[in-house]
Order: C-alpha cells, then structure tokens, then sequence
C-alpha cells in the first residue's frame, strides 16, 4: 500500500503457492437467453442499476488488478454484451499502461453487431456459450429463438479475427446428451475450438442434481464411439483438459469442474457484477469494493483500499471449491452474477 506502482513487476501469490493472473469481470448479471441450467425461464432477481460498476469503477479495480500482477482480463455476465459500453471498456483496458490479454465470453447473440469494433478496441478472443445445433431444440433449452444470431456471430468473430474461436457446450442427460459427437464434428468442420463443460450446482435456482449431470468421462467415452482421443500434454492453469482429435492438430476439451476439480492449478480471481471479489466460483464469502470505490476518499486512499483487497482476497483463497464434500453448501449466487 502506498508503494510505488510498478505495472508488470509483481506476482499475486496465494498461500499454496498459486501465482493468480487470471481475472474473471461479471459487467452485468442480466441475460438475453435463459439456459435451463442457469436461471428459471422467470428469473427476475436482478441486480440494481446503480449497484454495477460504472466504466470508470470499472477502470480503476481493473487497473490495479493488473498493477498487482494480473495479466488476462476475461470479461462474461450474464451477457456481457449487453453493457452499452462495451467497446469503451475493452478499450479502456487495452490503453492501460501494461495491458492485459482481453477475452469475453458470450452468448453471440449481440456479436455479429460489434465483433470487429470489439477487435478493434483491443479484444482478443471470444468464447462463444452454444449447447445444441438444433434451432428447436436451442429454443427449447434457452427460451428464446435466437439459434441463428449465435451462428451468426460466431462467423463474425471469426472474420473479424478474434480467434481461436472457443464454443463452451454443457450436456444435460436427456436434452442434448445426444450431440456430444455431432457438436465436435461440426466444430472440426467449421474451425471452432470446442469445449464440454460439466454442469456445476451454479444456477439461479435449484436446477442441478447429480444424477443428471454428464461427467466428464461419459462425455470422453461418447466421443470415443466415433474419434480417437489422445490427452494434449502441458495443461497449465486452463481448466479445459484438452484432446487431439484422430491425432490433431484439431484438439476438443472436456472443463470437468466436478468429477475432477482442477483446483491446485487455479489462477483466477473473480469480480461480481456490482463490484465484490471473489477468490472462487464457489467461494462463500466476497468482499465488497464497490463500497471503497463510492466513498468520496481521496483517489490515493481507494486506490491503497482497493490494493488491500486483492491482496487480502487472495491470501484468503483455500485450497479447493469442496464441491464433493458431504456438507458443500452452494454459494448463494448464481454463475450468471459471479461470472463465468
Ligand atoms: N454449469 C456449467 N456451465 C455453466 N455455464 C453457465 N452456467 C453453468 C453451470 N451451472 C456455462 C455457460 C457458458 C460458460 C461461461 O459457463 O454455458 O458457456
Ligand atoms: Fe445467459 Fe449464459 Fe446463463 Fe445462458 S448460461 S442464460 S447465455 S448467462
């Protein structure tokens, strides 16, 4: 605190050793689709307006995650496209002093709009959030007939560059279980790097058991009827396990967040919507920045406030996220607030 700022010099270190570089930005909860095993069809508990961060808010918690080491800025939702200022905030970010890699996760359906103003404001990568590729079924599974402007934004991402172009799947056993192998050769085909995501008790609601989830190995056991995988070695911090597919250089990746948490890799903090760090996806507690941001303290003091949150929220990190402890209790927001 009070120190001098020196971009790109410092490591954020948690008491296991884990150095966090990885900073995960909710920029609002809402969303223009309603995946079953998100929010119920009738979700209406949104977070307040005036609770978001603004742009510059923002800016200044941005900025100094990355003055403490940060050095990849995801932004998701909810559906982060739609912040009206979305373009300005990828900017922003990219004319800090040491900026970081941007990426988004999104459901596509705004891309088509802004993926090349996005490029050009500075963004990397996109990952794209598409379950089936059936319109009905995609209608069915969402709430909403938009099957289309996903497509179509993901072939505007990738015209305006911003790849690798990552498609995230969840399977749900009994809804679209059934297109575990007609997803990735659609994906081999059409240049998608695809990823199947397990279902994590996430949801705005009380939408997840385990009996309906498909792991991780019956997702593998399914692609290979039809594909020969073999595991991609050096995995790193990404939570995906990646496979050649019919030995590469295309590859698919299995997120298996349940059956075989990827914890003692993590490199990720979290900031919510209406501005509270987490250090975990599941974590029970956050901390509220939003607070110091509004108090009217001169600059140097929030700045030094908000320092000591990072810091302090990283230290505090544990271990693991418990999921498959007997008394796991399931954090008391959905993914769609936190951020994905
Ligand atoms: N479990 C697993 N994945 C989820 N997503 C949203 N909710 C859940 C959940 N409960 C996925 C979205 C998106 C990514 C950010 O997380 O489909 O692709
Ligand atoms: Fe929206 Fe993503 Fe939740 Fe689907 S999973 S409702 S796209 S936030």
């Amino acid at each position: 605190m009070g120190e001098l700022r020196v971009s790109g010099s410092k490591q954020l270190v948690d008491t296991y050793g884990r150095v966090h570089r990885d900073l995960r930005v909710s920029l609002t909860d809402r969303c223009s689709l309603r995946c079953t095993y998100c929010m119920p069809a009738d979700f209406s508990d949104w977070i307040a307006n005036d609770k978001l961060l603004s742009t510059d808010e923002l800016i200044t918690v941005i900025g100094l995650c990355v003055d403490a080491g940060i050095t990849q800025v995801r932004l998701t939702g909810g559906e982060p496209l739609l912040r009206r200022d979305i373009v300005e905030v990828v900017r922003r970010i990219n004319e800090l002093p040491q900026p970081p890699r941007i990426s988004l996760t999104t459901n596509a359906l705004r891309l088509a709009e802004v993926a090349q103003e996005l490029k050009d404001a500075g963004l990397t990568r996109v990952n794209v959030s598409l379950d089936t590729l059936d319109p009905v079924r995609f209608k069915e599974m969402t709430h909403r007939d938009r099957f289309h402007d996903v497509i179509e934004g993901i072939e505007a991402a990738k015209a305006a560059g911003l790849t690798p172009l990552k498609v995230n799947a969840v399977l749900l056993k009994g809804v679209n279980d059934d297109e575990a192998i007609p997803l990735l050769k659609h994906a081999l085909a059409n240049d998608w790097n695809l990823r199947f995501i397990e279902q994590m008790p996430l949801d705005a609601g009380d939408l997840w058991a385990r009996p309906v989830m498909v792991t991780a190995d019956e997702i593998q056991s399914e692609l290979e009827r039809e594909f020969e995988l073999t595991p991609v070695p050096s995995r790193g911090s990404a939570p995906a396990e990646e496979f050649y597919v019919n030995g590469g250089p295309e590859t698919v990746g299995i997120i298996a967040s349940v059956t075989r948490p990827f914890c003692a890799a993590c490199d990720r903090l979290r900031l919510t919507a209406d501005g509270q760090f987490r250090n975990c996806l599941f974590a029970r507690e956050e901390t509220d920045v939003r607070a110091i941001l509004r108090s009217g303290l001169p600059q140097s003091e929030i700045d030094a406030g908000v320092q000591a949150i990072i810091e302090s929220v990283t230290k505090s990190k544990l271990p693991g996220h418990g999921i498959n402890d007997p008394n796991f209790i399931k954090p008391d927001r959905p993914m769609s607030a936190i951020g994905g």
